[in-house]
């Protein structure tokens, strides 16, 4: 499976948002990843729905959306709605997870599902035939700029056999959080094949050239 990049824009120019996007695009890259953040599940707020349907008409690109708040299933049609491709919940904000990935999935959205880096794989053991994707945080989630922590590597491996073992290697796993050149490379060996960046991609020098490094891992 090649491997996709998705820049983070928690790491944007808030103030030249759309302008940003528009340059990810330039840079090739593959998905836009949006963080969701309700100063509840993590403790930082960002965008929310007009966010989104704001930016919408800025790229073709699909919207990977990771929603880091609590009850998600009262606001993934919104997000839908607003322009959603990839709609990401947390295994620990939701009560009802396999009803929730099904909700998305009805919604027309490809349905993923998120673990903090202290939650146990064994947690997504039951809905492996009700996701698209498995997003595997590297970081606490919360901020951009935040150091991997390695201990996640053998949960990428584990998921990767567990994919393999129910028959859905079509499952993508992303990782997110403190992804560099370095990092990218043991996470991709470890059978990760969507890799976030954040800092990586708004610190370097030129987009392009970050977006392409990556991609080569
Ligand atoms: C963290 C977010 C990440 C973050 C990654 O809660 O989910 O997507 O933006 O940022 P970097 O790449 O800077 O660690
Ligand atoms: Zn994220």
């Amino acid at each position: 499976m090649s491997t996709l990049v998705a820049p983070s824009i928690l790491s944007a120019d808030f103030a030249n948002l759309g302008r940003d996007i528009m340059r990810l695009e330039e840079a090739q890259a593959d998905w836009i990843h949006i963080d969701v953040m309700d100063g509840h599940f993590v403790p930082n707020l960002t965008f929310g729905p007009p966010v989104i349907s704001a930016i919408r008409s800025c790229t073709a690109l699909p919207f990977d959306v990771h929603l880091m708040i609590e009850n998600p299933e009262r606001e993934v049609a919104q997000y839908r709605e607003a322009g959603a491709d990839i709609l990401t919940v947390h295994a620990e904000a939701c009560r009802h997870l396999e009803r929730t990935l099904t909700q998305i999935r009805q919604l027309g959205a490809k349905a993923g599902v998120a673990l903090n880096p202290g939650t146990h794989e064994s947690s997504i053991e039951y809905v492996g035939d009700v996701i698209d994707l498995v997003l595997l945080m590297t970081v606490n989630p919360g901020f951009g700029g935040q150091t991997f922590l390695p201990q996640v590597l053998r949960k990428i491996e584990n998921v990767q056999k567990w994919l393999e073992k129910i028959g859905r290697t079509d499952v993508r796993i992303e990782v997110d959080g403190g992804i560099t050149g370095e990092t990218a490379k043991a996470c991709v060996a470890a059978g990760a094949s969507v890799l976030v960046a954040g800092s990586a991609i708004f610190r370097a020098p030129s987009f392009h050239a970050a977006v392409t490094d990556l991609r080569g891992f």
